[in-house]
C-alpha cells in the first residue's frame, strides 16, 4: 500500500517552505489578485479514498483546464467529425500564439490551445441549447457537485482584455473555421475558463479520465476509445511548449491553466490536481509542477 497521505504531507511542507513560487499571471486583471502563497494538493484513488494537504479545499480560477472538460462534452456530442476542423498535433508554442494557424489555415494544431479550444467552443453553442449553462452543468454532473460555478467578474475582466482570443477567433472566422459570431462564442469560452473549483473538485470531474469513462457516481460519460483519445491529447498538448518537459520530469497526462491549477492522472490509479498561483515562464503553475515530480518520484508510479 502505497502512503499517499504521508507522501502528500511532506509534498506541502516542502512547498511551503518554497521561496521561488513564479508569478502569478497578471494578463486577466482578475487573476492578478490570486495571493501567491496558496498551495493545495488532493489525490483520489482507484477505490475512490481521497488524500489531501494544504488548501485543497479553496476555489480557484480552473481556466485552460476546463478545455479538456469542452473537448469531453463536444466529443459526446459530435464525435469523431470534431477532427475535421482540428488536428492532433503538439504545437510547440505558447497556448495564445497564432502565427501556426495562419500558416495552417485556419485548423488549430490542437483542442488544447486557445484557438483549438475557441472551435471546440463553436461547435458546443451550436450543439448545445443553453450553452453556458448546459456545459455548466455538464461540469456539475462530471464532478457530482452542483455548487460549482462561474466567477463571472473573471469572464468579464478577460472580455475586456482578451485581445489575442479576439485575434484567434477573427483569424479562425475569416477561414471559415468558425461558426457562430465571435462575440458569442468569445463569450461561452471566457466563461467555460471562468469556472472556479477547487482540487477536491478537480479530482472529482477528471475523475472518468482516470476511470475508463466512468464518473465518481458510476455514469458512463465516454468511452474507452473517446477517453483514450483525451489522455493522449493531454500527455502531448496539455502543457503547450512544456509538454515533452512535464512528461520528462512527472510522465502523466494532465492539463495546467493560468490559475495555477494542474491536475493529472495514471489510468486506473488516481487522479491528483494541484493548485499554487505563482507560474513559470511557460504559463504552468511552478510548485504545481515540483510537487507532481515529487509524487511520482516518491510513489515510483507514473504511466512510463
Ligand atoms: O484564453 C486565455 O488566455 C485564458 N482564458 C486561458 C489560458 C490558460 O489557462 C493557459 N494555461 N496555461
Amino acid at each position: 500500500m502505497i502512503n499517499y497521505q504521508g507522501i502528500l504531507n511532506s509534498i506541502s511542507a516542502d512547498c511551503s517552505l518554497s521561496k521561488d513560487r513564479g508569478k502569478v499571471a497578471t494578463y486577466i486583471p482578475e487573476l492578478a489578485k490570486t495571493d501567491s502563497s496558496k498551495f493545495g494538493i488532493h489525490l483520489v484513488d482507484s477505490n475512490k479514498n481521497n488524500f489531501q494537504a494544504g488548501d485543497s479545499e479553496t476555489v480557484f480560477s480552473i481556466q485552460s483546464i476546463s478545455k479538456v472538460l469542452s473537448l469531453a462534452q463536444a466529443m459526446g456530442l459530435i464525435g469523431e467529425t470534431l477532427w475535421t476542423r482540428l488536428d492532433v498535433e503538439p504545437s510547440g508554442d505558447p497556448f495564445n500564439h497564432l502565427s501556426l494557424l495562419e500558416l495552417e489555415n485556419g485548423i488549430p494544431r490542437n483542442p488544447l490551445i486557445n484557438a483549438g479550444a475557441i472551435v471546440i467552443a463553436d461547435i458546443l453553442v451550436s450543439n448545445l441549447k443553453n450553452p453556458k449553462s448546459d456545459f455548466l452543468q455538464f461540469v456539475r454532473n462530471l464532478a457530482g457537485d452542483d455548487d460549482i460555478d462561474f466567477n463571472r467578474e473573471v469572464a468579464a475582466s478577460e472580455k475586456r482584455t482578451g485581445f489575442r482570443n479576439y485575434a484567434a477567433a477573427n483569424l479562425l472566422k475569416s477561414y471559415g473555421n468558425l461558426k457562430n459570431d465571435v462575440e458569442t462564442v468569445l463569450d461561452f469560452y471566457f466563461h467555460q475558463c471562468a469556472i472556479e473549483m477547487n482540487c477536491s473538485q478537480l479530482t472529482k470531474a477528471f475523475y472518468l479520465f482516470m476511470n475508463r469513462g466512468k464518473c465518481q457516481k458510476d455514469k458512463t460519460y465516454l468511452t474507452l476509445r473517446q477517453v483514450k483519445r483525451i489522455n493522449a491529447l493531454m500527455l502531448t498538448c496539455g502543457f503547450y511548449d512544456e509538454a515533452g518537459e512535464f512528461a520528462f520530469e512527472v510522465g502523466l497526462p494532465g492539463k495546467s491553466g493560468v490559475g495555477g491549477g494542474i491536475v493529472a492522472l495514471l489510468p486506473e490509479k488516481f487522479c491528483v490536481a494541484t493548485w499554487s498561483p505563482g507560474l513559470n515562464t511557460k504559463g504552468n503553475s511552478k510548485l504545481g509542477m515540483e510537487a507532481l515530480e515529487q509524487l511520482t518520484t516518491a510513489t515510483a508510479q507514473s504511466i512510463f
